[in-house]
């Protein structure tokens, strides 16, 4: 086994995916162990912490070593809190009792019950669309319908920001796979126009509302690029489901292009908050995903109290019932403080609200102090971002009060300014 120069203040995550000569599979293991033993920040400080209630906008944490406290909520996906609403619970509750905690099988081998086809048929009508499948992972939806849908003939491009579910299935289905910048339209129309005419098996992919940003793709263009170059189009709008567009139907309402998405892909938890993953299509289309796409034909099927509760989900969504504008009005009152404050905080459009660092360094060290101080963001930085691009990345929670806000901007000022982030 090599040995870690922990002095060696240049350790990153890359050190530790691949077997060195002459080690074994589990040695770089064993040299991650000696690092995140030996004291030097590296981001990974609450591995291993727990939530010690369910989720709210006040959350009490227990850190690896026994310690207990209390956090603002600012790192949930589960922006509208909606699992935690009360028809929601009792929809969950009732299929609970009336299927057990599993379902025992596949979907396509009597795993799934009428639940699972009715949240199906209110997912489809949600979009306006003619079917759609469930998934039990929202990264194996990706994984599923790519990897089903494309193959060595095709060609799929990509946004350079799109979620790693995204370029796994995109891998595993063998097509060839072209990138353009984050949001650059114009490199995007280079690389369809440079496809061989003959080449018909064309897919471009974007994330609806960018996880890591939470900026929104450019739809109207991507989809009018796409009817020019004879594209097909999938979105994956894991944040923007339930939260954005003039009803909640997410990115492609929001550019009014509903009707030009060949595959709604969106997971189901995140706004929907609970689990799994979903898409949204024509019926020859699902048809064909439920026999194809292996992280559905080879997976157990979603529980249904999973089901049961986002059937009721579907139900606020429908009405736009679910507390999204006051997650929208929260969310601007948050991102003008930080801005006020000198934050860089991106162009978000969506609940999502980074907070650029830059600096890996101060990056670990701003996560832990602010959490121990009582506020909960999510940290980013390589592989999810390029490490320059490093960030805080907070998620807004409708159940937030101002006072909640105020007092975690307060906190997260002072430590910008302590740490020259801002002055
Ligand atoms: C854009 C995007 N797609 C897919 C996923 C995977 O979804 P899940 O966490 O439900 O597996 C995520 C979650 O982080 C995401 O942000």
């Amino acid at each position: 086994m090599s040995i870690l120069n922990i002095e060696n203040k240049n350790i990153k995550f890359e050190d530790f995916t691949q077997t060195l000569n002459q080690e074994t599979i589990f040695d770089k293991t064993k040299r991650l162990d000696v690092l995140l033993k030996s004291g030097v920040l590296t981001g990974n400080e609450a591995l291993g912490m727990i939530s010690l209630n369910k989720l709210s906008a006040n959350v009490k944490l227990q850190e690896k070593d026994g310690y207990c406290h209390d956090v603002i909520m600012l790192g949930s996906n589960s922006y509208l809190n909606i699992a935690n609403n009360p028809r929601v619970l009792s929809a969950s509750k009732r299929a609970l009792e009336k299927f057990g905690v599993g379902m025992g099988a596949v979907s396509n081998y009597a795993g799934i019950c009428d639940l699972h086809k009715k949240l199906e048929e209110k997912i489809a009508k949600f979009y306006n669309t003619e079917s759609s499948i469930v998934f039990p992972s929202g990264y194996g939806t990706n994984i599923g319908v790519i990897s089903a849908l494309c193959s060595s003939n095709d060609v799929i491009i990509n946004d350079s920001a799109n979620h790693a579910s995204i370029y796994d299935g995109c891998q595993l289905s063998g097509a060839q796979i072209k990138v353009f910048p984050h949001g650059n339209m114009k490199y995007l129309e280079k690389i369809l126009d440079k496809i061989p005419d003959d080449k018909k098996g064309r897919l471009i992919i974007t994330d609806g509302v960018f996880s890591m940003d939470g900026d929104i793709a450019k739809l109207d263009i991507i989809t009018k690029l796409a009817q020019k170059y004879n594209c097909a189009v999938m979105v994956d709008d894991a944040h923007g489901i339930g939260i954005v567009g003039k009803t909640g139907r997410g990115s492609a309402q929001f550019y009014n292009v509903m009707d030009k998405i060949d595959l709604n892909v969106a997971m189901l938890s995140k706004g929907p908050g609970a689990l799994g993953g979903f898409c949204a299509a024509r019926k020859e289309i699902v048809q064909y995903l439920r026999l194809y796409a292996r992280t559905y034909f080879f997976s157990t099927a979603l529980c249904a109290s999973v089901v049961g509760g986002l059937i009721e989900v579907f139900d606020l969504f429908e009405k736009d019932n679910a507390g999204r504008l006051e997650l929208m009005q929260k969310t601007q009152y948050l991102k003008k403080k930080l801005q006020n404050a000198g934050f860089n905080i991106g162009s978000s459009q969506s609940a999502i609200v980074p907070v650029m660092i830059y600096d890996e360094k101060k990056l670990f060290k701003l996560y832990q102090e602010l959490r121990l101080q009582g506020v909960y963001v999510n940290i980013v930085t390589y592989p999810a971002v390029r490490r320059k691009e490093c960030r805080l990345r907070l998620c807004m929670m409708k159940d937030l009060t101002y006072k909640d806000i105020d007092k975690a901007c307060q906190i997260i000022i002072a430590k910008g300014l302590e740490y020259g982030i801002i002055n």
